[in-house]
């Protein structure tokens, strides 16, 4: 009796886990019909460091963040973040010359995830660096897996699979990625507009409050000299 209770916890378990990974899945699936022209992405930095003293700052110092961001876009909200804490500068892809990265004691690379990667132009600009010795970088990016049903483990797991792309073309240059940081995004994509999109509110407090972390945690382990210029 107690054993066929407990085949019957483990098969419910089992159905209710195939459930989620194809909600998930099917959630996927939907949002993989872009072009570039309409992920709503632009690789022009609208709105960097609000704080002119903290732009400032950052103007000198030898961290870097190279982003794709949409105006108000959630991938922008952690980027701010982890640059204020860094005291980094953000540029887009194409406003960076990929001979001059030598400069910068730290690079991180983000951008939302589109089609299971990061953005193309963040995928092309690792595919034109010059090959480096050791450079440490890091990468970051928001996803729109429905973190409601597919729950915080998945998203995680999300990133860490949709980072793959872009960590493979780095490491290829040479850099050392010495830390990862992904969370759940607004996604608004596709026939999920119908519902006035997923993920409403992410990345809320408590992402931000783990991106500060992790950038806390990459200047503390990471030595970031101040520039001259
Ligand atoms: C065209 C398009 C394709 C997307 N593809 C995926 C995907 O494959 N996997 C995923 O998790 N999220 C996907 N998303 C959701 C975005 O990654 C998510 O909304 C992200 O937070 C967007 O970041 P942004 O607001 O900074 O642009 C897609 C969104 C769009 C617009």
């Amino acid at each position: 009796m107690l054993l066929l209770r407990a085949r019957d916890r483990s098969a419910r378990r089992r159905r209710r886990g195939a459930a989620l990974a194809m909600i998930a899945a099917l959630a996927m699936a939907c949002t993989s019909t872009r072009t570039d022209t309409v992920s709503g992405a632009t690789t022009t930095i609208t709105e960097p460091l609000a704080d002119p003293t903290a732009e400032a700052a950052a103007a000198k110092s030898k961290a870097l963040i190279i982003a794709v961001l949409a105006p108000k876009g959630s991938t922008a909200k952690v980027a701010d973040a982890i640059a204020t804490v860094l005291g980094a500068v953000i540029r887009s892809p194409e406003q960076v010359k990929p001979a001059t990265l030598e400069g910068y004691d730290l690079i991180g690379f983000g951008s939302g995830i589109f089609d299971a990667k990061h953005h193309e132009a963040l995928l092309r600009l690792a595919d034109s660096l010059p090959r480096t010795a050791d450079r440490k970088a890091f990468i970051f990016s928001t996803n729109g897996m429905p973190v409601a049903i597919a729950g915080e483990e998945m998203v995680a797991e999300n990133s860490r699979i949709s980072h793959a792309e872009l960590r493979r073309r780095l490491v290829l240059a040479g850099y050392r990625i010495v830390g990862e940081f992904g969370c759940a995004g607004f996604n608004d994509n596709s026939f999920l507009k119908l519902f006035g999109g997923i993920n409403k509110g992410r990345p809320d407090a408590k992402d931000m409050e783990r991106a500060r972390a992790f950038a806390l945690g990459l200047k503390e382990s990471v030595d970031i000299q101040r520039g001259n210029e």
